[in-house]
């Protein structure tokens, strides 16, 4: 397994390989301040002269769906009304104007104003970079997105932007992933369920998911040390309590003491090497360190690391 990312495959995951144009989404509404978050994560992505020319209009209002419901081509209609959020993109054509803002220069703003059609242009070329940036963001918000070009683009207009200088651009139909819901390609090694786990919303996939299918070797070394920590440590409890219970004999400690102490040795050791070659912090690894000294405390441990990600390629 590849290990050229700065990001988990977990995260690589939500953004990329598991992340699918949705077609259903789970039946609730997407806060407009998670909308909001998105647009300030990737506001600033790279484009041409600093331009900054997308707008994002959340179809929320009955008239603004009712409107991009009319202007979509017949086979997006259903795809449009099941998601609980519909983003249209817009490029504002008149984008040079807010160079203060966004850090373009004077000299191409006034280069920009005498040049219509090189404005459109850039407008549109930009605009749909930053429409690529936003479906990123919506992914790595924990929606499930699917991009929808197909409309009557003079209709969507008149409807929504006939005073101003935006033009439609594609859609975004999103919402959260359902769990279940079949997504994906058509054809092709992309076929698949999408598999989001039950109240989560991060991603078309559950990180979990992914990270249980792939564990790594010291991943997997660690799962089974905390398996036979937590086995030996029970064995011990049950040898003492025979032993000062009732005292009939002590065969019990005679066998697990050893036994958990090489356990115990062996689960610090592995647990070290794992927090070095899947990159925990030092606050995870002194918490896995310390989930030894309580009984049993090494299995919520190990399913908690296995469920965001730890034990999996980094
Ligand atoms: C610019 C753009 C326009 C699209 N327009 C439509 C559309 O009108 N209707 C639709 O159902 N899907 C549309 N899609 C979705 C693509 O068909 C989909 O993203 C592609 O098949 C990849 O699917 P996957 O992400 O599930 O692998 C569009 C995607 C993009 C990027």
């Amino acid at each position: 397994m590849s290990t050229n990312f700065a990001i988990d495959a977990a995260a690589r995951a939500i953004l990329f390989t598991d992340a699918r144009s949705n077609l259903v989404f789970a039946d609730r509404p997407v806060a407009m301040e998670t909308v909001r978050d998105v647009w300030d994560l990737i506001k600033w992505g790279p484009t041409a002269n600093n331009t900054v020319p997308l707008r994002v209009l959340a179809a929320t209002s009955d008239t603004a769906r009712a409107a991009v419901l009319d202007a979509a081509a017949a086979g997006n209609r259903d795809k449009i009304a099941a998601a609980p959020l519909v983003l249209v993109a817009a490029r504002d054509e008149r984008f040079h104007e807010t160079f203060g803002i966004t850090g373009g220069s004077e000299t191409a703003a006034a280069r920009f104003e005498a040049d219509p059609e090189t404005r459109t242009r850039f407008s549109h070329t930009n605009t749909m970079l930053q429409t690529g940036y936003l479906i990123l963001g919506l992914r790595a918000a924990g929606l499930a997105v699917r991009p929808v070009g197909g409309f009557d683009r003079a209709a969507l207009d008149a409807a929504l932007f006939a005073d101003a200088s935006w033009r439609s651009e594609p859609a975004s139909a999103g919402g959260s992933p359902r769990a279940g819901a079949r997504c994906g390609r058509a054809q092709g090694p992309h076929r698949r369920r999408c598999r989001g786990a039950r109240g989560m919303t991060a991603g078309a996939t559950a990180p979990g998911d992914t990270a249980r299918a792939r564990l790594t070797g010291i991943g997997r070394a660690y799962a089974i040390l905390a398996l036979v920590e937590a086995i030996t440590w029970t064995g011990l409890l049950i040898g003492m309590g025979v032993k000062y219970g009732p005292q009939t004999t002590e065969i019990g400690v005679t066998v697990f003491g050893p036994l958990h102490g090489i356990a115990f040795l062996a689960y610090a050791a592995v647990t070290v090497i794992a927090a070095v070659r899947l990159r925990w912090g030092l606050g995870v690894t002194l918490l896995a360190l310390v989930a030894a000294v309580p009984p049993l405390t090494t299995l919520p441990m190990e399913m908690w690391l296995r469920r965001t990600g730890r034990l999996a390629p980094r």
